[in-house]
């Protein structure tokens, strides 16, 4: 794997790859600390991160290598001035071995892609994917349940544009046994694509007209923050998708609250005592899941023979 530039290419075997690096990460993050000294990699942002960014950053500096970074590029870089994303990309890979890229259109990432000589990781593109999110993600499933297969998951809040719940769901389905409910209001529902998606792929997709058609008994409640930015009508009637402590209580003992933040005030803070709320550690996931990737797409682009077969699960 030379990129990461949608959840859409990746084989369910990568995907277990990484995760496999990502375990031995946390087991000990030590023995990775060199691993890619003398490389360079950039962090060229266009859009707000607090997250992705800097875990993106203390993934690469854990790794032994160093970072150039543009926070705000949109306003700090050349673009303020006119300059093409692809002549960005064309001139940020003379001074990086690795591009890691957000940017508010949804093809950025093909587009930088297209003209790249050095590996691209998508870091989010407008509202269509964020692949490394659904990595962590997934990753945070698999810790909690132990596997993936048969899991169920109800995604709720902004369907249409959270470029997370995308990513997520197109990973999700390459596991077997996945059934997704999906509750929005009304003008921030799964676009088709994504549902015809999951339907070739097998996974049952139920739309839930109300809070309450979510199961009891799901494994897994993914919540997401409603992008304003990317919202003309900004009247849209979200208090039921709020959660806090008196609605989630109806869910089970083990049903786990997962969100990738921010939740800015879709998850009361009387929620985060809870055993079930998961999205701080899930968060927290992103070192070694970001870490496992990089040193994955490294080990591959540049032939460095440090991932052996054997490693390999398919
Ligand atoms: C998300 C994003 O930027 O897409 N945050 C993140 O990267 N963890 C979610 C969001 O902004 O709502």
């Amino acid at each position: 794997m030379k990129n990461f530039i949608t959840a859409e290419k990746i084989t369910r075997g990568e995907l277990e790859d990484i995760y496999t690096i990502a375990d031995d990460i946390k087991r000990d993050k030590n023995k990775y600390r060199t691993a890619l000294s003398g490389y360079v990699i950039a962090t060229l942002f266009y859009e707000p991160s607090t997250r992705t960014r800097l875990s993106f950053e203390s993934s690469i500096q854990r790794l032994g290598a160093a970072v150039i970074s543009t926070e705000n590029a949109r306003e700090n870089a050349s673009a303020k001035k006119g300059e093409s994303l692809e002549d960005t990309i064309r001139i940020v890979q003379g001074y990086s071995d690795m591009i890691i890229l957000r940017h508010f259109d949804v093809h950025s990432a093909e587009r930088a892609l297209s003209v790249a000589k050095v590996p691209i990781i998508n870091a989010g593109s407008g509202g269509g994917e964020h692949p490394t999110q659904g990595l962590l993600d997934i990753y945070t499933i698999r810790e909690y349940r132990g596997k993936v297969d048969g899991t169920s998951i109800a995604v709720m809040g902004d369907l249409k544009y959270g470029r997370t719940a995308h990513s997520m769901l197109k990973l999700i389905s390459l596991y077997d046994g996945i059934t997704v409910y999906g509750f929005s209001v009304k003008g921030l529902e799964l676009p088709d694509y994504y549902k015809d998606f999951l339907a070739a792929k097998k996974v049952k997709y139920i739309e839930c007209k109300a809070f309450t058609d979510i199961p009891t008994d799901v494994n897994f409640i993914y919540q997401t923050r409603v992008q304003t930015e990317r919202i003309e009508d900004a009247d849209l009637k979200i208090e039921e998708m709020i959660l806090n402590k008196e609605n989630f209580a109806r869910f089970s003992d083990s049903t786990y609250l997962l969100h990738p933040l921010p939740r800015v005030d879709k998850i009361a803070s009387d929620l985060d005592d809870d055993k079930r709320s998961i999205y701080f550690n899930q968060a927290h996931n992103g070192i070694p899941t970001r870490m496992a990737l990089i040193y994955y797409i490294f080990n591959d682009f540049y032939n460095l023979g440090v991932i052996h077969a054997d490693k390999r699960t398919k």
